[in-house]
């Protein structure tokens, strides 16, 4: 049988085979809600998560000491068709407990990476085995989920790409994996994580940004040509906004989901901590052009992210006029009119110098959270670890809103585990198109509303991926039974 993995011209570092499971194989995902009608592929890797080194800064500088997946930052692209199964072999070489959450996957509980909540963590010296179908297409990615404040930090992170049954028409798929580090003057990581300030204000935003784990420099296109870019936000803290100069980029898939093709408000693309966004990029100007990528999102501190250069000879004389509406994933369709409402209330963080409180701690008991590092509450509770009495329960099958609302001074991308859920309103209004996403940025005071289907059981995260908000108490758990 002819080998379907496909990778895209690159060489891939890691065991990768490709065969047909029998019946064993079917008998697990019987339990699951989206068991496969057939008997799917399996499609095995392996990634082992271990100190390491990495030319981040090019150049003359030094290489930096990161911890890696396979030795790489990001670690091994991991591709495999929509429908199909996965199974990821996960060695821990570092010397502290690791998990792997699969971001974005609509996984069954036990294989979603979450310490102590649905699996042990994996002890140095240790491997785990998650193997799960993936019944939906789209750019999502991998990371550890125990203390990502370090382990995402420090490189380990890599893009989980589930191709189409049917692909759009583009002449290359590209994969930018978004990251920025906080260098000392030797390249090397600063080691403050957790600082305080850092984490009551807007995250640890790093001073080096990369593409794919290297400072980028300039991006060979031709006139003519289509590209799908696939955006990956891996950062901890930063949020980017990405201009593309005069070049028009038509988002076609965000958090992996399929969205109605459409060009973003002032043509720039806004992506969150873990958030993605699939843009087609026609090139448009002539051979010899150069354009630069700006990032322009925190006031004061824009800068050029890379350039995009043109090369002499045009493909052609312009770009396909292909359609680049994606098929829809499998999602149930949620009910508004019969879900169940809940507020979410986000509160905490510095303003003007200020705790701002709204939970069960204030006076005496805000100064204690703030002395032990947690200074953001949902509904009036901030988490100290990953296992807790749920913020909510909900009945499996039924359709729910979310109706959030930040009561804080900052930026927050809540994700929530195990689903994808339509963006149904923001400020009171509908939204044009309902995205589906698993996290959603909200700006200051916004009030957001969500809606999904609680159609996988177990207990899911739900929680700020700015990840030191989230060591900082933003975190809570939705059970769904
Ligand atoms: Cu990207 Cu709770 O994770
Ligand atoms: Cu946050």
């Amino acid at each position: 049988m002819k080998d379907t993995v496909v990778n895209n011209g690159r060489n891939l570092q890691f065991s990768r085979r490709a065969f047909v499971t029998g019946g064993a194989g079917l008998a697990l995902t019987a339990a699951f809600p989206f068991a496969p009608a057939m008997a799917s592929r399996l499609h095995e890797f392996s990634i082992t998560a271990a100190p390491g080194r990495a030319r981040l800064a090019g150049g003359k500088q030094p290489e930096t000491d990161v911890w890696s997946y396979n030795g790489k930052v990001p670690g091994p692209e991991i591709r495999v068709p929509q429908g199909e199964r996965l199974r990821v072999k996960v060695t821990n070489e570092l010397k502290e407990e690791t998990t792997v959450h699969w971001h974005g996957l609509r996984v069954p509980n036990p294989m979603d990476g979450v310490p102590d909540l649905t699996q042990k963590p994996i002890a140095p010296g240790e491997t785990f085995v998650y193997e799960f179908d993936v019944p939906d297409a789209g750019t999502h990615w991998y990371h550890p989920h125990q203390r990502g404040i370090e382990q995402v930090d420090r490189g380990l992170y890599g893009a989980l790409i589930v191709e189409e049954r049917e692909p759009i028409k583009v002449d290359r798929d590209i994969v930018w994996v978004l990251d920025d580090w906080r260098l000392l003057k030797d390249a090397q990581i600063s080691d403050d994580f957790g600082d305080f300030r850092d984490i009551s204000h807007n995250g640890r935003i790093g001073n080096t940004v990369t593409i794919n784990g290297r400072i980028p420099g300039a991006f060979g296109v031709r006139s003519g040509e289509r590209i799908r870019l696939r955006l990956i936000n891996t950062a901890n803290a930063r949020i980017f906004r990405l201009g593309f100069a005069s070049h028009k980029p038509k988002i076609i898939s965000l958090d992996g989901q399929p969205v109605e093709p459409h060009d973003p408000p002032d043509g720039t693309i806004v992506l969150g901590p873990a958030m993605r966004a699939d843009i087609l990029l026609d090139m448009t100007a002539k051979p010899g052009e150069r354009f630069s990528v700006t990032d322009d999102f925190y006031k004061g501190f824009e800068y050029r992210l890379a350039d995009i250069a043109y090369g002499p000879e045009p493909l052609r004389d312009r770009a396909p006029d292909a359609p680049a509406r994606l098929a829809a994933n499998t999602m149930p369709e949620p009910d508004l009119n019969a879900a169940e409402r809940h507020e979410i209330r986000f509160n905490g963080g510095m303003m003007g110098g200020m705790m701002m409180g709204g939970g069960r701690g204030s006076g005496g008991g805000m100064m204690n959270m703030m002395r032990g590092g947690k200074v953001w509450l949902i509904n009036g509770v901030a988490a100290t670890g990953h296992v807790m009495d749920p913020l909510i329960t909900l009945e499996r099958g039924r359709s729910f809103i979310l109706a959030m609302q930040n009561d804080t001074a900052w930026h927050h991308p809540i994700h929530l585990h195990g689903h994808s859920f339509r963006v149904v309103s923001r400020g009171g209004r509908a939204t044009k198109r309902r995205e589906w996403q698993d996290t959603v940025l909200m700006a200051p005071r916004e009030r957001v509303e969500i809606a999904f289907v609680a159609d996988n059981p177990g207990d899911w995260l739900f929680h700020c991926h700015i990840l030191e908000h989230m060591a900082g108490g933003m975190m809570g758990v939705i059970r769904v039974t």
